[in-house]
């Protein structure tokens, strides 16, 4: 996991390495200017009064210092872009709304650490970081920005890519996805980085709906890119288990950095919990299912809960993940429901057994997840566990599905 303070040591140590090198953006050293006005700011350097919910204030009360350390000589690295055609992000007439919409100032991940201006080294101009107190008000301004815009949007860790076949684990962006993965093909030269085959592939027991994902480049050393040019617009939806074609399949990165690391960013990444084995799917066994299985799901797990109390609408959220009101009225659409969560002939790797005891496949967040040690539950207020009777009656069911 990377944190403001690897990343800053990064940079750091990216600054000593090319100290020395001409910095003639660095203002500072040939008068500091004020050029594209302090747009309502005092040119004070204090943040009195500005407080995170107001990113503007926040900005305003750091423009003055920000526009002297970055703009170069009478404006012309980042405000003018008359030198060597830098970047204009400090331009006028509003600096704050120049600075706040240049790309990737304000990252589109919604991930502080992933912005250019918190994330840049020593170029032709200094790194932020040089100014120890600037640095600080910025990324300040750059959290209260992004908080003011939403949460943090998923994303996969940023990972190196090789040539030929990669692995992105997905499991780590909900709880209960063990084994969502994307897969791809990687060929790359120079700044080109080719992805091909890009498949995905949802967990067992429930559906992926994604939208709109984006890349974020890492570069071994340098500011962070966010291309979302080469991502993939709409949705995208995955059946539990399904491996399919990601969006397209194909991107083509132009600003890759061969020693850097990649990262996949999601506008939604959201499990779904399908509904019930799908339409025309139903139990082979219902005698079995009513016989072996309805009664599982009545034994008591401690204090009278049972799987049918809380799946049957006890527990709404429960209930929408598998649905078991139709347990005593109608079995077969029940059954139908459940179906989905077994694996026929193989009791121990389904999800419907493997969920409630806690076991690797299952949903980690499920409030039953532990073997009673013994066979009574009854006692008030012991955590509730499941009884190796329940999944002695399941599993006679899944044998005879
Ligand atoms: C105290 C309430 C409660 C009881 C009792 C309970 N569950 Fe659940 N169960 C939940 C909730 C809440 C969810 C949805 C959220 C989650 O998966 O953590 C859920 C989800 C599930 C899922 C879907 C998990 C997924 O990843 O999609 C399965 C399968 C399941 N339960 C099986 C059982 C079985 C079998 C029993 C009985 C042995 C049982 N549950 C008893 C509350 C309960």
């Amino acid at each position: 996991m990377d944190s403001f303070a690897s990343r800053s040591f990064a940079a750091l140590f990216g600054i000593v390495a090319a100290l020395g090198a001409a910095a003639a953006c660095s203002s500072k050293s040939s008068g500091g200017v004020t050029a594209g006005g302090t747009d309502g700011g005092d040119g004070s350097t204090s943040d009195v009064g500005a407080t995170p919910t107001d990113p503007p204030g926040m900005f305003h009360a750091l423009q003055a210092e920000l526009v002297a350390t970055c703009g170069g000589a009478g404006g012309q690295c980042h405000v003018n872009g008359t030198f060597l055609s830098a970047p204009k992000w400090l331009a006028g007439p509003d600096v704050y709304a120049t600075c706040r919409d240049y790309p990737g100032n304000i990252p589109a991940s919604n991930d502080p650490l992933d912005s250019k201006l918190v994330t840049q080294v020593v170029h032709e101009g200094p790194a932020l970081i040089t100014t120890p107190d600037l640095f600080d008000r910025v990324r300040a301004w750059v959290v209260a920005e992004v908080a003011a815009r939403g949460a943090k949007l998923p994303a996969t860790d940023a990972i190196p890519v090789k040539t030929g076949s990669n692995t992105y684990d997905l499991s780590a962006l909900a709880g209960g996805l063990t084994g969502a993965k994307l897969t791809f093909d990687a060929t790359s030269s120079g700044k080109i980085l080719t992805i091909q085959n890009m498949m995905i592939t949802a967990p067992f027991a429930k559906g992926l709906h994604i939208e709109g994902p984006f890349y974020v480049i890492v570069p071994a050393s340098g500011p962070t890119i966010t291309d979302t040019t080469d991502g993939f617009a709409g949705t995208l939806d995955v059946s539990s288990g399904e491996t399919k074609s990601f969006f397209e399949g194909t991107s083509v990165l132009t600003k890759w950095d061969p020693a850097g690391k990649l990262k996949i960013v999601f506008a939604r990444f959201d499990p779904v919990f399908p509904d019930d084995a799908g339409p025309g799917v139903s139990c082979a066994n219902l005698g079995a299912f009513t016989a072996s299985a309805v009664p599982a799901f009545k034994l008591d797990l401690g204090s009278g809960n049972t799987c049918q109390t809380c799946h049957a609408g006890g527990n709404a959220s429960a209930k929408s993940a598998m649905d078991l009101s139709l347990l005593d009225s109608a079995p077969a659409s029940a059954c139908q429901q459940v179906l989905h969560r077994i694996l026929g002939k193989n009791p121990t790797g389904s999800q419907l057994i493997q969920t409630p005891t806690g076991a690797a496949g299952g949903d980690p967040s499920h409030p039953v997840k532990t073997v009673c040690p013994t066979q009574t539950t009854t006692d008030a207020g012991v955590q509730l566990c499941t009884p190796q009777a329940f999944v002695d009656g399941v599993t006679t069911w899944i044998n005879a599905e």
